[in-house]
Parts: structure tokens; C-alpha cells; sequence
């Protein structure tokens, strides 16, 4: 079949998929093109924030990619304090950024729920409950996601890393505390909870083919998500996949393929929220303004304070670890612009397929 034609299709099965993803040259341009068209029809110019607070990097997993795992002795672990937490939200909140991102490593515990459930309540309180607010804190039991979602979290982000199960377990240990089927739970629990739930993987890992990545979009379309946050992976010296790292594609060719992965993405599913991943920026310094213009409508600039952003280093060269978030400011508004776009200030920016799925439920419901 035709390229053009190609990327006009309604359901691309997995080997239309890895021709789009392979996609170069003129096929490129074209297919980033229709991805802008369908960002445009569904989505709209705009481009929403959500505020990134990474509070802690003390984590319990040993994720082989992940420069925090428990296993890597050469992080100086910390957690921010509920004030600083505090602190940051509110900084988001008097930006006008609509909704703040609260993301650690992985902790389970019943102290660290009723510790998450303070915060929402004190952030709910601070903005007059007008500050969105979406958790990153890994696989938790449906009691918990619950707790959490009654005290105001609305949307939940739980990367599945791979979508292909024998990959899943080449990139991380075996045995039940990285159980893919427990990670796969965690998300139809969240998306029964009614949480606004996201996934995502990382792409260039070792042994991932662009096969592998076809099926990923084609399980981000089963699963039927509202948000996706995917990006490069990069390779960081203390951890055990290193050593493949001369295996990987080169870095230019990972991320070339995340903004065709970015581009395939609006096309299959228009009307979701794409985040442009802070890894993209951490090779090009454009990185993220670059997804924004091949159908991203997501960014999240970091409100970590400064003097912890070194530590939450999941890979090497993450972007913007020395500033402070007033920094960042001006910075974003301007690289928004330059990609065509415009920013949603004060605004939750739901994703329109999350509006429309609730919408579809309240009709057939009553
Ligand atoms: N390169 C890129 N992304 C990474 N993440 C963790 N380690 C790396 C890495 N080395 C991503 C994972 C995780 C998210 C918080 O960061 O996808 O879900
Ligand atoms: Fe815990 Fe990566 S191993 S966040």
C-alpha cells in the first residue's frame, strides 16, 4: 500500500505501524504532517502544563534501566518535606499551571498512603481546590488508588514500560515485586477507579525492536488510555543494563524514532493527552518543543526544588538539574510559541478522550 495512504487509515494493523515508525525522507514529512492535522482537528493548538514535583528518589524497586533502583549504591537518596511539597504546588498553582505532577520512586507502605492523602487535602485546600492533581507513585494496592482518588488525585501516570511481556522481563528481575501482570492490574484497577490513567513506554531499550514498539501503540489503543507519556531511553553507568550500551541504536536514531513513535501515536489515538517527555530534552536541548510540534500536547517543566533535582537522575544528562523552577519560566513560554503553539495557562486540560469516554458512560448509564 501506499505511505499516503498509510497513514489515512482508521485501524493500521502491526505492519502498517512499523512502516510509519521506519518512516523517513519524504515519508517522514508526511507522516508528521497528518499527525499535526489530526493534533489540530482534535486537539487544538493549545499546550497544557503540569508542574513536575519529583519529592523523593528513595525507591524499592531494582528496575534495571532506572538510575534511582534500591540497587544503586551511588545515590544520595532524599524526600522532600511536606512543606516543600507544599511549597512547590503552590508555586504551580500562583503560574497559573493548572495541574501539578507528583512523582517518587516507589514506596508502599500505610504510613506513605496516609502520608500522600495529607498532601492531596492540604494541596486541594491551598489552590481552593482549583489545582489538578496527578500521581506518579508506581504500583499501589486498589485501596490505596482509592484513598488517593477521594482526596483529589484525578489522574494517575503508570508507565508499562513494555508492552511485550518477554521484553518486560529481560529489563527487569524476575520474581513477583516486577511482575508484569501485577503492572497491568495496577492499570484496569486505576481506570475502574475512574482515574484519568496513563501509561507509556521507553524506546531504543536494549533487545526492543520497532515490532516491539508497533504492538506497544497497539496496546496503549486496547487498553484505550487517556494519556501517554514515552520517551528515549538513555542509558545511565549505574545500572545493570549498561553493559548492552553498545548494542543500542545511536542516540540521534532513539530519538528521531520517539518523535515517530510521538507522530504515530496522534494518529492512531487523536483525541489523547501525549506528553513530550523531559528525556527527549535531555538529548536535544529542543527536544520537547520538537514532540510539541509532531502531536505532543503535554509539557511538564520541573518545580522540583533546585537542590534536589541532581539526585532524581533516572538516566544521564537530565536537562535543567542546576536552575531554580522561577528559571524556567520565560524560557518554556518562549520555546511554546516557537512550536506553533499556545499554552493553556490555569486550565486542568483534560484529555478530550477521557470528556468523551465519561460522556459516552453518563448517556448509557442515564
Ligand atoms: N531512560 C529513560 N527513561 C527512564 N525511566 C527510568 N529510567 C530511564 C532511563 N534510563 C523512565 C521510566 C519511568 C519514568 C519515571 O522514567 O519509564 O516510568
Ligand atoms: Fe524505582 Fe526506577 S527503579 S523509579
Amino acid at each position: 500500500m501506499e505511505f499516503s495512504k498509510i497513514i489515512e487509515q482508521d485501524k493500521p494493523g502491526k505492519d502498517e505501524l512499523v512502516r510509519m515508525l521506519e518512516a523517513s525522507g519524504e515519508e517522514r514529512t508526511l507522516l508528521f504532517e497528518q499527525a499535526v492535522k489530526t493534533r489540530e482537528q482534535f486537539i487544538g493548538k493549545k499546550v497544557h502544563f503540569r508542574g513536575l514535583i519529583e519529592f523523593s528518589n528513595i525507591c524499592s524497586k531494582d528496575c534495571y534501566y532506572c538510575g534511582i533502583r534500591k540497587g544503586n549504591r551511588k545515590v544520595k537518596r532524599y524526600e522532600l518535606s511536606d512543606e516543600q511539597i507544599i511549597e512547590a504546588a503552590a508555586f504551580a498553582h500562583k503560574q497559573n499551571y493548572g495541574s501539578v505532577v507528583i512523582q517518587g520512586g516507589e514506596i508502599a507502605s500505610p504510613a506513605f498512603t496516609a502520608r500522600i492523602e495529607h498532601l492531596l487535602n492540604e494541596i486541594k485546600r491551598l489552590s481552593d481546590g482549583k489545582l489538578g492533581i496527578t500521581l506518579s507513585l508506581g504500583e499501589q494496592t486498589g485501596e490505596t488508588y482509592l484513598r488517593w482518588k477521594e482526596a483529589g488525585a484525578h489522574r494517575y501516570l503508570l508507565r508499562i514500560e513494555s508492552s511485550n511481556q518477554e521484553l518486560y522481563g529481560k529489563i527487569h528481575p524476575a520474581g513477583h515485586t516486577h511482575d508484569f501482570k501485577a503492572r497491568l492490574g495496577c492499570l484496569h484497577t486505576l481506570q475502574d477507579l475512574g482515574y484519568q490513567t496513563g501509561t507509556g513506554m521507553m524506546i531504543g531499550l536494549p533487545f526492543q525492536t520497532t515490532g516491539h514498539l508497533a504492538e506497544d501503540l497497539l496496546f496503549i489503543q486496547e487498553l484505550d488510555v487517556d494519556m501517554v507519556g514515552m520517551g528515549p531511553y538513555i542509558e545511565h553507568p549505574d545500572t545493570p543494563l549498561y553493559r548492552y550500551r553498545g548494542e543500542l541504536l545511536p542516540i540521534k536514531e532513539r530519538f528521531d524514532l520517539s518523535l515517530n513513535m510521538i507522530a504515530v501515536l496522534r494518529i492512531l489515538m487523536k483525541d489523547i493527552n501525549i506528553a513530550a517527555a523531559t528525556a527527549l530534552q535531555a538529548i536535544d536541548p529542543m527536544g520537547r518543543e520538537k514532540a510539541i510540534r509532531v502531536g505532543a500536547n503535554i509539557i511538564m517543566p520541573n518545580i522540583t526544588p533546585g537542590l534536589y533535582r541532581n539526585d532524581y537522575s533516572l538516566y544521564e544528562n537530565k536537562p535543567c538539574t542546576d536552575e531554580e523552577p522561577e528559571e524556567c519560566l520565560g524560557c518554556l513560554d518562549a520555546r511554546i510559541q516557537m512550536a506553533d503553539s499556545m499554552i493553556g495557562y490555569g486550565e486542568w486540560g483534560d484529555s478530550k478522550h477521557y470528556q468523551q469516554r465519561i460522556r459516552r458512560q453518563n448517556n448509557s448509564t442515564g
